[in-house]
């Protein structure tokens, strides 16, 4: 049956990188349709929205959906694709390719998997006035002892975590590790939080993942602190397997650990839900580049190497990522950010090149 795409290419540098993607799908001839509605900041122009209804209901109705960037116009897309959809498992993968600009000496073979929970924590962004906290919190006491109406005048954010949201990403996490082992990688759960201050919400985190990795007696698990888990990511990168923490500390990470494997250029991700799943690289609107033809198109066309093996069609993935892996290695056709002076489109072509 042919799989529904819907492209949102979103702002700045968005819609060059995903028409780069859909050039190369295209080029493959995959039983996939491929639509584009108007969204972003050429939607606004047009219809007065970044998100059209006609780019909603194509959506709705899609089997999966490629996203370029989000600068300020498409952050309600990237919050519909996220919140309303319900793509909780952010799975982005750190992988070094061989001929690829980073600034680690020695990145032969860094191959690991974030995932980010994706629907709670710190977003969508909960925030207000303490005053607000201090009426309707009149008993509250911190750690320390101190109330909210103890506070001058500021601002709060609230993060949440929930049973259901650590327990779904939790099992994402070892079913990811449990998939990678069977590939040869080493089995091994990291999971990370701050437990050490935020004994509640972090201290569920972690419990729940605790927990979950007992029905999965192959696995092992650890834990690190975020702050050590980012010294350890630049320094053991070799080490790790699958790490799954909560959305904020993904976020951060997730953009330190892309930078092993040549940064947003290169680093691409999915969004997973149990109806819906969205593709899009780690991010970048890059605002400085956007329409001078020069970025990056490869997270992007990485992110569409996840997008078919989550539609099923898993050898056409691995001969998607070989023809990248094989531009790389040759190193002839670079965009700036790898030290080349080619643009977006003479990488697309040497990427579609690679696969005849
Ligand atoms: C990402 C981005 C987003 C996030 C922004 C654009 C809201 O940084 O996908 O990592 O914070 O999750
Ligand atoms: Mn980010």
């Amino acid at each position: 049956m042919t799989k529904k795409i819907v492209a949102l290419g979103g702002d700045g540098i968005g819609p060059e990188v995903v028409d780069a993607a859909i050039q190369v799908l295209e080029s493959m001839n995959l039983d996939l349709e491929i639509l584009k509605p108007l969204c972003g900041e050429a939607a606004i122009k047009k219809f007065g929205t970044p998100f059209p209804k006609e780019a909603m209901d194509l959506t709705n109705q899609s089997d999966a959906i490629l996203f370029g960037a989000t600068e300020q116009a498409s952050v309600i897309i990237l919050a519909y694709l996220r919140w309303v959809l319900d793509t909780y498992a952010n799975l982005r993968p750190i992988k070094y390719y061989e001929g690829v600009s980073t600034p680690i000496k020695d990145p032969e073979g860094i191959d690991f998997l974030i995932v980010r929970e994706n629907s709670e924590g710190m977003y969508p962004g909960r925030e207000g006035d303490i005053s607000l906290l201090a009426e309707k919190l009149p008993d509250y006491k911190d750690l320390m002892g101190k109330s909210f109406a103890d506070f001058g005048k500021g601002k709060f954010a609230i993060r949440i975590i929930t049973e259901k949201g650590c327990k779904r990403i939790a099992k994402a996490a070892c079913e990811k590790a449990r998939e990678r082992k069977k590939r040869g990688f080493s089995g091994k759960v990291t999971c990370v939080t701050k437990s050490n201050v935020l004994r509640e919400s972090c201290g569920l985190f972690q419990k729940t993942c605790e927990e979950v990795i007992k029905g999965y007696p192959e696995l092992r698990y650890e834990h690190f602190y975020v702050d050590d888990m980012a010294r350890r990511i630049v320094r053991f990168p070799k080490d790790i397997d699958v790490i799954v923490t909560s959305n904020m500390f993904g976020d951060i990470l997730s953009d330190l650990a892309g930078e092993l494997m040549g940064g947003l250029g290169m680093a691409p991700s999915a969004c997973i839900g149990d109806r819906y799943a969205y593709f899009e690289p780690v991010h970048g609107s890059a605002p400085d580049i956007a329409g001078k033809g020069v970025a990056n198109p490869t997270a992007t066309i990485l992110s569409s190497v996840m997008m078919l093996e989550y539609l099923g069609m898993r050898e056409k993935a691995e001969e998607l990522e070989n023809a990248v892996k094989a531009v790389y290695e040759e190193g002839k056709v670079l965009t700036p950010d790898m030290g080349g002076k080619s643009k977006t489109r003479n990488v697309t072509k040497a990427i579609i090149q690679k696969l005849k």
